[in-house]
């Protein structure tokens, strides 16, 4: 009886009210480590947490007495339908946070009308995830392994039907992740058995997750990242991430392999989202990496309308960072976003409770994004726009 209660409960995804509920679930879940992964940001964490707060600078100017019967969530991103104006981020090593967990994230995309990112340093091979998602998916593409590695990637994604190339221009050298150095990332990576011991009772703390990642295999591979002897192993992210950089000059011989579009992801001023603009991207994603990388640059929302006049409707500009409410969204829209992507705000539902984590986080954002809309007075996703909002008057 107790044990048919308990099941009962991990079942029923509607106890998570917000993401703040499926976050602490993770934690709850996950071995310290791999929530720090998903949680964590680089140096201090402030851009980490300034994405969030930062929403709260921008504060809305409802119509009201408007009957809003309906409400229409649909947005074209490149030409894509989505039922929903948010796209899932690329969220490496997903995989540890839940058996399969790349393939588990995309069905649910797909189920829900939306756009998966896959990102390289994923555990799943892309045409497997490929095939678990009804919907588009996009292939975002590190360098790591070399050009003839991601060249040799890239092609695999362009056959398999990827539609989209993210390329990420932020990872010069990888943020520092302070907490690596504490929860034992660092020492368990290092295959050691001495300096791993101390950091053991993380794992053994969490029988439920141990026993899902052993059923999965054990520890994760890059197998989008074929090097001459086999997928890439499992390593530290941030020495992944050293050999990952992406600069302007790669753009020209990767737009020779891979002939359809190039999304840039990275863009934080004016001048790198003309260049972006300027070098052929298709589209922009204003994103300052979760705050996992330069640590004090500002809130993505902060730099969004700077980015908006630079590119001046020349391509679509998508945001990513700090969302975890519809109502983020929807400022994120109303100040010339054409979508969103959301990572954490969906790696917390999968490593609480897999597809039905993922899936409550959704339901969550969707319930959000049109209760906001109605109390707005506003019934389609184009009716949004910058009239209803204000923000601070030194962000002008
Ligand atoms: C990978 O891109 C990461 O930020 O960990």
């Amino acid at each position: 009886m107790m044990c048919r209660g308990r099941w009962h409960k991990v079942a029923d995804a509607s106890r998570f009210i917000n993401i703040a509920d499926l976050r602490r679930a993770a934690e709850r879940r996950l071995p310290r480590s791999v929530f720090d992964y998903i949680d964590g940001g680089a140096d201090g964490e402030v851009t980490l947490r300034e994405n969030t707060r930062a929403f709260d600078d921008v504060t809305f100017r409802p119509r009201c007495a408007v009957e809003v019967p309906a409400c229409d969530l649909r947005t074209t991103v490149l030409g894509t339908p989505l039922a929903v104006p948010f796209i899932f981020a690329p969220v490496g090593s997903s995989r540890m946070f839940w058996p399969r967990g790349e393939e588990v994230a995309a069905r649910v995309a797909g189920r829900i009308g939306t756009i998966y990112s896959l990102s390289t340093l994923s555990g799943c091979r892309l045409e497997d995830v490929k095939k678990s998602t009804p919907g588009p998916a996009w292939y975002q593409l590190y360098l790591c392994g070399g050009r003839d590695v991601a060249a040799a990637t890239v092609q695999r994604a362009r056959e398999t039907g990827y539609s989209a190339l993210i390329l990420t221009i932020d990872t010069a050298v990888s943020g520092l992740r302070e907490r690596d150095f504490r929860n034992g990332a660092k020492a368990i990576l290092s295959r050691k058995l001495v300096p791993l011991l101390p950091h053991a009772w993380q794992f053994v703390s969490r029988p439920r997750w141990l026993a899902d990642f052993y059923r999965d295999g054990g520890l994760m591979k890059f197998p989008n990242v074929m090097l001459p002897d086999g997928p890439m192993p499992y390593a530290d992210v941030a020495a992944a991430l050293e050999q990952s950089t992406v600069t302007w000059s790669d753009l020209k011989w990767i737009r020779e392999i891979w002939k359809g579009p190039i999304v840039i992801k990275g863009v934080h001023i004016g001048d790198d989202a003309r260049r972006a603009v300027d070098e052929g991207a298709a589209a922009i994603v204003v994103s300052n990496h979760g705050g996992r990388q330069l640590d004090g640059v500002p809130a993505t929302i902060r730099s969004l309308p700077e980015i908006v006049q630079a590119v001046d409707g020349r391509v679509e500009v998508l945001l990513d960072g700090g969302i975890r409410r519809g109502g983020h969204v929807v400022k994120a829209l109303c100040l010339g976003a054409r979508a969103v992507l959301i990572g954490r705000a969906y790696a917390y539902g999968l490593a609480a409770a897999g597809d039905a984590g993922v899936q409550r986080a959704v339901d969550i954002l969707r319930a959000d994004i049109t209760r906001t809309m109605k109390l707005l007075g506003v019934g389609s996703i184009e009716g949004l726009d910058r009239s209803y909002v204000d923000v601070p008057s030194h962000w002008e």
